[in-house]
């Protein structure tokens, strides 16, 4: 019988992962079944239990779950501790539940994928929720000049800021102590789901400057759309997507798979 994974969220319908995970079983000879799974607001924990007892061998976590994952887990990896955030959990031996969060190597793989340079740069990063704590320490383990956090309410920049001072340069505040410019320019904020654009200077990029937004949709978001025409090379977040998922596969089944093709299939869903 092939084993059953699943992406636990609310909404979920239009998940991505289904799609990702089936293709990579595909391509590298893995019997796997992976579903969407729907669990109520108030039902996250349960909607997991039941999913184990049916033989579930493991799940992503997305939104607004990510939390409520890291609480359930009886072993966490480092970089889902540092996180305080869970998007791929494994039901282990003994109903032991492992953790981790994939979505900062997923950022980097992209990144990579890319040919952004980490090291030595000035990193902006927007926004100071879920997303971001994901990412700030790999970011930093790269070794860039700086990371500076902007938040729309700035004392939670200020706060993760200081979570991860230990980890290298980073400070943080709110948009009136925005000062460009940036090599690199992440937007995690969810300003673009809703089609706003935080409010950023003019002078924001060095020239040869990169816009990634962890968000992706058909058409480029605001924030990109902004980028581009302030001369910066922009990135969504379509391939971090990918990748995190990677991650999340190869934690369960030992193989690494080629994200390349699928890559190119999402990219074709989109449009
Ligand atoms: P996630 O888990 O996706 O990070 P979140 O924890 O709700 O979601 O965080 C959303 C982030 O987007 C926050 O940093 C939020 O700023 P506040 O902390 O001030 O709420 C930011 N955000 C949302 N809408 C925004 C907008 N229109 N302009 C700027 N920042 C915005």
């Amino acid at each position: 019988m092939s084993d059953h994974y699943c992406v636990l969220g609310n909404p979920v319908e239009h998940s991505k992962s289904p799609l990702i995970h089936q293709r990579f079983g595909e391509q590298t000879g893995q019997e796997i079944v992976y579903t969407a799974e729907l669990a109520p607001l108030d039902g996250f924990v349960a909607t997991w239990r039941a999913f184990c007892e049916g033989g579930g061998r493991g799940a992503n976590v997305t939104v607004p779950f990510k939390e409520q994952a890291f609480a359930l887990c009886d072993t966490l990896s480092e970089r889902a501790r540092r996180a305080g955030a869970v998007n791929t959990l494994i039901n282990g031996q003994n109903g032991r539940v492992y953790g981790d969060n994939t979505d900062g190597v997923g950022l980097l793989r992209d990144l990579d994928a890319h040919h952004i340079p980490l090291k030595g740069v000035r990193i902006l990063v927007l926004g100071a929720g879920g997303a971001v704590r994901g990412v700030l320490a790999p970011l930093l383990e790269r070794g860039p000049r700086e990371v500076v956090i902007i938040n729309r309410t700035g004392a939670k920049a200020a706060a993760l800021a200081r979570d991860f001072a230990d980890l290298g340069a980073v400070v943080g505040g709110g948009y009136d102590a925005l000062e460009g410019p940036f090599d690199l320019v992440i937007n995690g904020t969810s300003a673009s789901l809703a089609g706003e654009l935080p409010p950023l200077p003019e002078a924001l990029f060095t020239p040869g400057g990169f816009a990634y937004d962890m968000m992706y949709a058909a058409e480029p978001t605001v924030f990109l759309r902004w980028a581009q025409d302030h001369g910066a090379t922009p990135v969504d977040g379509l391939g971090m997507l990918v990748e995190q998922a990677a991650e999340a596969f190869f934690l369960w089944r030992r193989v690494r798979p080629d994200t390349g093709p699928v890559r190119a299939l999402l990219r074709r869903a989109l449009t």
